[in-house]
């Protein structure tokens, strides 16, 4: 972890290889497309549909509580960097870019720019393999910059606050980081791996550039009940749900219930 992020690979596939069948039967069922996968889906799915299956499948995702399920696949792992009374994002984020539209991205940014703490990390899994042109890009040791100091292009702001597509993850006032000055490089993924970050790190991608692929992903943040972090104040994306809790934790607990 030593640039701020590192590629792993889950340790239990099985859980990953879940949530990818329930959320593609729900694509094809929402589609009414029985040769949709997620691959080809700008083949079949224009501008004005894109949107609806996007929040349907979004939905869907959430309620579902997809991430949890997946995140059972990389339960010791979490354990080793978090220790064991583990937050998890309620509501991650289900990402589709598709290729060559510009809308679908979020440009390249830092997220604690946007508010979030260093002690929230954040898991980027992509639902198949990614190569240099549909992945997102990583700056090394961007984390150790003065985030003041950080460069923007002005971007017009694309959606409300509080639109729909703001809930789905996409700013309404966007920072958008300047290309190249920073260094940032493609870290292709192959299925079953993903990015373990620092929301200090500039990350993200100006546009999908794989004319044959629609990049489906989600991005969950996490972070240990222990971490000088407010909870309580964090609102919307911010708030989180118990994932695991420690043995002297469930033992410190019940022992203060009794007092
Ligand atoms: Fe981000």
């Amino acid at each position: 972890m030593i640039n701020g992020f590192k590629k792993y690979k889950f340790q239990k596939i099985e859980f990953l290889n879940k949530i990818r069948t329930l959320l593609l039967i729900k694509l094809k069922k929402l589609t009414k497309n029985k040769k949709i996968t997620f691959s080809n889906y700008h083949k079949y799915i224009d501008d004005k549909k894109h949107q609806n299956i996007q929040w349907e499948l979004a939905k869907y995702f959430r309620d579902k509580k997809l991430h949890i399920i997946c995140l059972e696949g990389i339960r010791e792992f979490l354990y080793m960097n978090f220790g064991q009374s583990i937050l998890i994002q309620k509501k991650p984020f289900l990402r589709i870019a598709r290729p060559f539209k510009e809308e679908d991205n979020i440009g390249l940014h830092k997220d604690t720019i946007y508010g979030q703490n260093p002690y929230e990390m954040s898991i980027h899994v992509p639902l198949m393999s990614l190569g240099n042109k549909s992945c997102l890009k990583f700056a090394k040791n961007s984390h150790l910059l003065n985030d003041k100091k950080i460069q923007f292009y002005k971007s017009k702001s694309l959606f409300k606050k509080g639109s729909k597509q703001h809930k789905l993850g996409k700013p309404y006032d966007p920072k958008r980081i300047i290309k190249i000055k920073y260094n940032e490089k493609p870290i292709p993924l192959k299925y079953g791996e993903f990015v373990f970050f620092s929301p200090a790190v500039i990350h993200g991608q100006e546009l999908n550039r794989d004319k044959n692929l629609t990049r489906f992903s989600f991005d969950v943040r996490v972070s240990s009940k222990f971490f000088p972090v407010d909870f309580n104040i964090k609102k919307y994306n911010g708030s989180y749900v118990e994932f695991s809790k420690s043995p002297i934790d469930i033992l410190a607990s019940k022992y203060f219930a009794k007092q």
